[in-house]
């Protein structure tokens, strides 16, 4: 005789414990597989099977940190991008799937270039486009860069578990230690929001780091400060691609063009809204 319960049984304690929260039955699913180690779908497939007692008790400590607020990567430890499972910790922003789109583009790209072409990835974080970059682009020279040492440990971290040894760590303020004219692009995801507007963020924003997040002048001095110094360390004819806010574009523009970048172009995310503006730092000859 054994006092262990069954997955269909823990699932619906979990309801109740959830009970109103948005995406109860999704969070609670996710959360018991996540502790028995087994996707999703078994939930249903072998509703009948036991958890222990330890099991049990992790998959209520991780319900109870969820109704606190955190975002459930953070309990996990894992987020999806690119389709890869990327390592999370509080040290580092939770990789977004809007974000995917910098890749899509950087993927485009670089068919114009050699394939031993040189990409940085300027405040790296968790190294999620680094590293979708480097899988896309398997003979690219890939640089990582990040004022925190500790979302570089992260990177270091997926960058070891994917497999992925081309890409260089770099500890530094966005790309003041690379070379000049270095770079064929540099794809990078800054801090963009408002410091002012830290009250419109959800709350899950408020576990993830704020030196990922937000940023000075309308969230607008980390792009000034990467247009200048992308300018520098790319090479004629390189590529400067920046993720943004949906109301950043006029300004993140008339930046590019205040630096002499030209062929200046914005994409729309999957919810149509402006989210990636890049430009081609000029060739002498153009
Ligand atoms: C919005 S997060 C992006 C993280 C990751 N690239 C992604 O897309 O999920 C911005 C990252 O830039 C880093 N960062 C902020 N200021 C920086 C600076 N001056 N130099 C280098 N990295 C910086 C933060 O530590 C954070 O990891």
């Amino acid at each position: 005789m054994t006092d262990n319960s069954s997955i269909s049984a823990i699932l619906q304690k979990g309801a109740e414990v959830f009970r109103e929260q948005p995406s109860a039955r999704l969070d609670s699913e996710i959360l018991l597989a996540h502790v028995l180690s087994i996707p999703r779908t078994k939930l249903y497939t072998d509703s009948s099977a036991l958890v222990t007692k330890p099991q049990e008790q992790k998959y209520m400590e991780h319900l109870e940190k969820r109704l606190k607020g955190v975002p459930i990567p953070y309990i996990t430890g894992f987020a999806e991008f690119w389709s890869l499972p990327i390592i999370v910790t509080e040290d580092v922003l939770i990789p977004r799937p809007e974000t995917e789109l910098l890749v899509e583009i950087a993927k485009q790209l670089s068919g114009l270039f050699q394939k031993t072409h040189t990409v940085a990835d300027a405040g790296t974080g968790s190294g999620a486009i680094a590293a979708a970059y480097a899988i896309e682009n398997p003979s690219a020279k890939v640089v990582a860069t990040d004022t925190s040492t500790a979302a570089l440990t992260v990177a270091k971290r997926n960058f070891n578990t994917l497999n992925i040894n081309r890409i260089e760590l770099v500890c530094d303020d966005w790309l003041n230690a690379i070379c000049n004219n270095s770079l064929d692009m540099i794809i990078t995801n800054p801090p963009y929001v408002d410091i002012h507007d830290t009250h419109l963020m959800s709350p899950s924003t408020s576990f993830e780091p704020t030196a990922a997040l937000y940023a000075q002048n309308k969230g607008m001095s980390e792009i000034h400060k990467l247009i200048q110094v992308g300018n520098q360390c790319l090479k004629p004819g390189g590529f400067l691609l920046i993720e943004h806010g949906f109301a950043q574009k006029k300004r993140v523009v008339r930046s590019f063009l205040e630096n002499n970048f030209v062929n200046i172009s914005t994409r729309q995310d999957l919810a149509g809204l402006d989210r990636v503006t890049y430009g081609q730092k000029i060739c002498i000859d153009t």
